[in-house]
């Protein structure tokens, strides 16, 4: 652990984030299997960060406002869910937008955001405490689908309530899900809970809509990916010779999204060559939609009894309340 930062008042740096060596490691083996892969983690850096809030404002990607919506609507249940004084844990925490909803009323001992995207992560915990002058901020900068260490000293004996919303968890594979959850579980303890955002199933129409917005960021999104890859492995990936590709494949119950060679190409990464055919796709993302009942019995393998289920009038998202059992 190094930290990047000097604690400002009121606020912690902590940085986990994977070794260098480790990252080349991944990407170039995820370039070299077949289909080939690149993490959806490599999404986030400044750049990604910004176009995916970006995305939450987009008409045709109700997610983000329809859970806005219902963290609003229930806000008074959540409360009463998870008391005052509580360690309030976010994974995945971004710019800690649906979290402001929530403080002034719950009153959290400590907050902590977990994030892989670091200035990002440690700019919006400055800003958060500008904006609440009275929160212990601990950010923490980790790729927090590795388990997560917790900073140390934080309150052993509070009740800590994890937050995931956003249905980040769809853009794990089914059995990470799980061993995330299970991390999860093993972090709040035998008196904790986690309230999490689920994207559920619907129409393809409007799956397909949401990832492929008119207005094209969603693939630009995508796309800078591979300017992210350049800059962590000295690359020469050519954004315009890949195509943005998403669609709901009902099967599996993903959307799933690729980046398409338009041409046979070669590029070159962290000091090597690889070869792309014309027509292959790299996987990026996978975002599983769930069904609200198999959701309920899902997390019930990690330990975790799902108490409220609360979701919109045209159910398209739900926000769960799993106590730990
Ligand atoms: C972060 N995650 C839940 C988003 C999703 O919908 O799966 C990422 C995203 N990809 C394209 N648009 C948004």
């Amino acid at each position: 652990m190094k930290s990047q930062r000097d604690a400002q008042e009121g606020v912690y740096f902590y940085d986990y984030n994977l070794h260098e060596n480790d990252q080349q490691q991944e990407i170039l083996q995820g370039l070299t299997q077949s289909p080939k892969r690149i993490s959806a983690k490599y999404f986030y850096d400044q750049t990604g960060s910004e176009l995916f809030e970006a995305i939450t404002q987009l008409d045709e990607y109700y997610p983000t406002r329809t859970e806005i919506q219902l963290l609003n609507d229930y806000r008074q249940h959540i409360i009463k869910q998870a008391g005052e004084n509580a360690v309030l844990i976010e994974y995945g925490s971004g710019a800690s937008t649906k979290i402001r909803l929530l403080l002034d009323a719950l009153k959290p001992k400590a907050y902590v955001p977990l994030d892989i995207s670091k200035d990002f992560l440690f700019d919006s915990a400055i800003e958060l405490r500008q904006q609440f002058p009275w929160l212990e901020i601990h950010a923490t900068c980790l790729d927090y689908r590795q388990p997560a260490t917790l900073p140390k000293g934080l309150s052993p004996r509070a009740k800590k309530v994890a937050f995931f919303p956003g249905s980040s968890l769809g853009n794990f594979a089914p059995e990470d899900a799980l061993s995330f959850l299970k991390g999860v579980r093993s972090t709040v303890g035998n008196n904790g809970a986690l309230l999490i955002g689920v994207d559920l199933v619907k129409s393809t129409q409007t799956l397909n809509a949401a990832y492929n917005d008119a207005k094209g960021v969603t693939a630009q999104f995508n796309l800078n990916i591979l300017s992210h890859l350049n800059q962590l492995g000295q690359g020469n990936f050519n954004v315009d010779h890949f195509e943005h590709h998403a669609f709901f494949n009902e099967e599996k119950s993903r959307i799933e999204m690729h980046l398409i060679s338009k041409y046979d190409q070669v590029v070159s990464l962290f000091g090597e060559r690889l070869s792309f055919k014309k027509d292959e796709s790299i996987v990026t993302e996978y975002s599983y939609k769930f069904e609200p009942e198999a959701f309920a019995q899902f997390v019930q393998h990690a330990g975790f009894e799902s108490e409220h289920c609360w979701s919109d009038d045209k159910n398209n998202f739900a926000l769960f309340w799993l106590q730990a059992k």
